[in-house]
């Protein structure tokens, strides 16, 4: 049995086709950045129409690749939720017109748990029940996942997501977007400690994350030392003040992966999302959970930052009953599927 899968939450349109094992047979994903680069963010509106260009020759590339006709589809699944409300509609819209015009099940997956989902899909193996934590341009979301089909958020960030801090950051030392991979770029040179900068609630027994402060401190930092060298910093510094930064939010988010171990007492962790694609990042986490004893899982790349591949979790969801209605609607905002558990 195969599925067409369909994202356009955000900035990348992507389509992909799997099998019911799952079995990834084509994983498609059209980039909008170099269209957003020059506004130093995602402008839901260009990111709206760029998806309604994009995406039919995206499903026509991913079917080709996979050598999967439209009439071998046999089920379509979408992300409907969280995203730009906009973007989102273009994928479902089409999801929807799809799913009648070939009469085939529709089902509706959450973009935050695929993230989580990926690493399932990669490791091809059982991965839960786990630690999950989503680590996005739009969401910092720490889960306990009890199944593939059930996920209990611990906590997320009050303000900032870690991938946006990432992007505001590299934008305050004019490194460009998309952020991440950018400031990752500069950290190689700097110095880590040389800026203590702010690691917020890791000292706390609570599963938020707070990154805006953390933002500004390198603001007035930067600010600072422009100041003191003469106009601009020194490449040096801007390395320096990139490293210190990507410390801090590594500090952060592999010490809450740590503490919901020793807390809920799982052994696996599950890391998913564009920040994931950071290596230290990963290196840090290896070393971490190591140490531990604990089994760490991360997708590679093309699995980590926006994709289709990770709506595999639809055949979970199908196997299970779970489909969606042919009226199925877009949500902007993340609703966690169970009630959260006491920290
Ligand atoms: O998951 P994703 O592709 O899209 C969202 O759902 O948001 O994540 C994009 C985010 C961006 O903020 C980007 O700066 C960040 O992931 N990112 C990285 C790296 N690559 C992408 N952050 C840190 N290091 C990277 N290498
Ligand atoms: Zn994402």
């Amino acid at each position: 049995m195969y599925f067409l899968a369909i994202e356009s939450s955000c900035d990348e349109t992507a389509a992909a086709v799997f099998d019911d094992e799952p079995k990834i047979l084509a994983n498609v994903v059209a980039s909008q950045a170099k269209l957003h680069e020059r506004f130093g963010g995602v402008v839901p509106e260009v990111a709206a129409r760029a998806h309604l260009q994009r995406l039919l020759p995206v499903i026509d590339d991913a079917l080709k690749q996979s050598g999967i006709t439209l009439r071998d589809i046999e089920a379509i699944a979408v992300m409907n939720t969280p995203g730009l409300v906009g973007s989102l509609l273009v994928g479902v819209s089409a999801a929807k017109m799809l799913a009648v015009a070939l009469d085939v099940p529709l089902v509706a997956v959450n973009h935050i748990e695929a993230h989580i989902y990926a690493c399932r899909l990669a490791a091809g193996c059982e991965v839960f029940p786990a630690i999950g934590l989503v680590v996005s341009g739009g969401h910092t979301c720490l889960f306990d996942c009890r199944s593939a089909l059930d996920f209990r958020l611990l906590g997320a960030t009050i303000d900032d997501a870690a991938g946006e801090a990432f992007d505001k950051v590299a934008s305050i030392l004019g490194l460009g977007f998309p952020g991440g991979p950018l400031i990752e770029k500069a950290a190689r040179t700097g110095d880590p400690k040389r800026f203590a900068f702010p690691r917020a609630f890791l000292r706390d027994h609570r599963f938020d994350f707070s990154f805006s402060g953390l933002k500004t401190a390198v603001l007035y930092a930067h600010r600072d030392l422009a100041k003191a060298e003469g106009g601009t910093v020194s490449e040096q510094t801007k390395a320096d003040l990139a490293a210190s930064f990507q410390q801090a939010v590594i500090d952060v988010l592999v010490g809450k992966c740590r503490q919901a171990l020793e807390q809920t007492g799982l052994e696996n962790l599950c890391v998913g999302g564009g920040v994931a694609a950071n290596q230290p990042f990963r290196q840090a986490l290896q070393r971490m959970t190591e140490e531990h004893g604990w089994r760490l899982f991360i997708p590679p790349m093309s699995l980590c930052t926006d994709n289709a591949a990770m709506a595999a979790m639809a055949v979970e969801k199908w196997r299970t009953g779970q489909l969606a209605p042919l009226d199925l609607d877009a949500y902007p905002t993340y609703m966690p599927s169970a009630a959260p558990v006491p920290a």
